[in-house]
């Protein structure tokens, strides 16, 4: 399986990339291809709804930022991974922004799973999970593999990494 994780933390060494890269390690050791983006390091601006994209929605938007790197990359992946900390009671902004440009698609294409990993310092885990279980699961139509959540210190611990290794062994 072609998987696209998308990590909104910009730590390099944080608690989102603790879960993406114990998920990362098992799909690989699984077989499967899978492709980590460090979207809270990237430029990634949000949609202008100019709707130049509309006319084909092929992933085809005309902003220059660094979704024209992660655009052809959505439209060949088969599971869609958000990871994210939680900033301010939701999912970190430059993941929605990423996410608001999925607009330029109808539906990614080829999309049939997704998988949701949050960290958080205590609480405020309901409207990042609301958004995913809209935009992602109901509006995209993917399988849920299923939502991992983490407070504190939690993403390091070898339980909770087991957790995010389970769904990449089920896949
Ligand atoms: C701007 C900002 C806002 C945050 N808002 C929340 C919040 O609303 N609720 C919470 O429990 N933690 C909040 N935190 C803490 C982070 O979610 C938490 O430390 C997370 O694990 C950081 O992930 P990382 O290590 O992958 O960067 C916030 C942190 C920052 C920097």
């Amino acid at each position: 399986m072609n998987i696209l994780l998308l990590n909104g933390s910009p730590r390099t060494n944080g608690n989102t990339s603790a879960l993406s890269q114990a998920f990362a390690e098992e799909a690989r050791s699984n077989g499967h291809q899978i492709s980590l983006q460090p979207i809270g390091r990237m430029d990634i601006r949000g949609c202008k709804n100019c709707d130049a994209c509309r006319k084909t929605l092929t992933g085809n938007c005309i902003q220059k930022d660094d979704m024209q790197k992660v655009l052809p990359l959505m439209a060949e992946c088969e599971m869609l991974v958000i990871a994210s900390p939680i900033y301010y009671f939701s999912l970190a902004g430059q993941i929605h922004c990423a996410i608001e440009r999925m607009y330029s698609f109808e539906r990614l294409p080829k999309l049939k799973k997704a998988a949701l990993f949050l960290t958080a310092g205590g609480s405020g885990f309901t409207s990042a999970i609301q958004t995913y279980q809209e935009a992602i699961i109901h509006h995209m139509r993917a399988e849920d593999m299923g939502i991992i959540k983490a407070v504190g210190s939690q993403a390091k611990t070898k339980e909770k990494q087991e957790e995010v290794r389970r769904i990449a062994r089920s896949l």
